[in-house]
């Protein structure tokens, strides 16, 4: 569910037109929608509200805008964060330290010290080699870092293989045969507070099964740690739920995961700990994009060339991703044809052969389902700058990220001296 509909024959965000958003911006532009963003936040904490003791840190990597992490903080998330970069937005976003979860496989001595220093709440640590430098730099600088193992349960999470990160191949997490002995072992460490597991096999899941595999295993390390004589008393079960990026696609709902994690952990006695990104942030933002011309060729489906290209949306160049790609005004009649961006290379290709509204020259379209891993993959590729984003509130619109010119990005470039000569 979200809030870009059509009314009377044009679509909005909320209660604003977008071709009024496309005036006052210009495109590409990317739109947020604080409604959707706040229903996905509730939706996914109502199903979980049979579970008892739950934090829920919202995956910064699928959407760090600020106003974004603004809305999350309201409604009571901390954050998921894999760099320095990470946790310094989600600090400047008013998020509790305590609230803040620093997973990622390389985090690095200037990043670990900098989360000590903040007072984060919890260190996923992937390896032991971490835990081990991690406990050093807590007793040197006099602070205790409250940690849990990430295992690798080596499942197959049945997601796109770029976005699979559960099985024994992948570099995440440590494996789970060796997690009771190496937990146990960092244990005791001074430096560190061992408090917990963690587990996310990947994201866009189309199968809770997959899921609900991963956390039997997580299941049954818990009770050989305790057996074991082991503290734990948090146990992160990640992120990963999937959205529907087709109309009309089902995916598994929060309430039917909800269900699915409740049976599992029946009895576990910690606190849940959840970070999910997609599904709160996806269906919460479109790409807003102007077509600049339509090339026809003979004998062939035509090229619609829209302003945005993989630069701003990496997704269906990396991942062969599908966007639902919908006119802003559509005029009822239907086309097939390649969606393409600028870019020179093939692979800036949004979609081929889609039937889709029909649109000429000027007409504005959005690609929906882009508020998770949109804006936040962005690169500046053929010096094409980073794209404006905006955020919705009823008929209020306003920028939340301002475009960034490709002048300001080579202001930062030098050419030495001796070039000059
Ligand atoms: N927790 C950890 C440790 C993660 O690695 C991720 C995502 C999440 C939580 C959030 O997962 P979500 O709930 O959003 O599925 N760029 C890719 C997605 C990469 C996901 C990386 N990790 C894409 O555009 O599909």
């Amino acid at each position: 569910m979200d809030h870009f509909e059509l009314r009377n024959g044009e679509l909005y965000a909320e209660d604003v037109p977008m071709a009024r958003i496309a005036e006052e911006f210009g495109t590409p532009v990317y739109i947020y929608s604080r409604a959707t963003l706040e229903r996905h936040a509730r939706v996914f904490r109502e199903a979980l509200a049979s579970l008892g003791k739950i934090h829920l840190a919202f995956a910064v990597k699928s959407n760090p805008n600020l106003a974004v992490l603004r809305v999350m903080q309201r409604e009571g998330f901390g954050a998921d964060v894999v760099s320095g970069g990470e946790m310094a937005r989600a600090l400047a976003a008013g998020m509790p330290a305590e609230n803040i979860v620093f997973s990622g496989v390389g985090k690095t001595r200037r990043e670990m010290l900098a989360g000590l220093e903040a007072g984060i709440g919890q260190f996923n640590i992937e390896s032991e080699e971490e835990g081990v430098e991690l406990a050093q730099l807590a007793e040197e600088t006099g602070h205790t870092a409250n940690c849990a193992l990430r295992v690798n349960p080596d499942i197959d999470a049945g997601t796109h293989e770029k976005i699979s990160t559960g099985k024994r191949d992948n570099k995440f997490g440590v494996p789970i045969d060796q997690a009771v002995a190496m937990y146990l072992r960092l244990a005791s460490l001074p430096g560190l507070n061992m408090r917990g597991i963690a587990v996310h096999i990947g994201s866009q899941l189309s199968d809770l099964r997959p899921l609900e595999l991963a956390f039997e295993k997580v299941g049954a390390l818990l009770d050989q740690i305790r057996h074991n004589g082991g503290t734990v008393t948090h146990i992160d079960l990640g992120g990963g739920l999937g959205v529907p990026y087709k109309a009309g696609e089902v995916m598994p709902s929060p309430a039917e995961y909800g269900h699915m994690v409740a049976r599992v952990t029946r009895g576990w006695d910690v606190t849940l700990m959840f970070e999910p990104g997609r599904v709160i942030a996806g269906n919460a933002g479109v790409l807003l994009t102007e077509v600049v011309r339509v090339k026809r060729n003979a004998n062939r489906d035509p090229f619609v060339i829209v302003d945005a290209a993989m630069n701003d949306l990496a997704r269906p160049a990396l991942y062969g991703a599908w966007h639902d790609f919908d006119a802003v005004k559509p005029s009822g009649n239907r086309m097939t044809a390649n969606i393409v961006g600028p870019i020179c290379e093939t692979g800036d290709t949004f979609a081929m052969g889609r039937e889709m509204d029909a649109v000429e020259r000027g007409d504005l379209a959005i690609f929906r389902t882009a508020g998770a891993y949109g804006a936040t993959m962005a690169s500046s590729y053929n010096s094409r700058g980073f794209v404006a984003e905006v955020m919705v509130d009823g008929d209020k619109v306003a920028s939340v990220a301002d475009r960034i010119l490709p002048e300001e990005i080579y202001a930062a470039e030098r050419v030495p001296d001796w070039l000059n000569d």
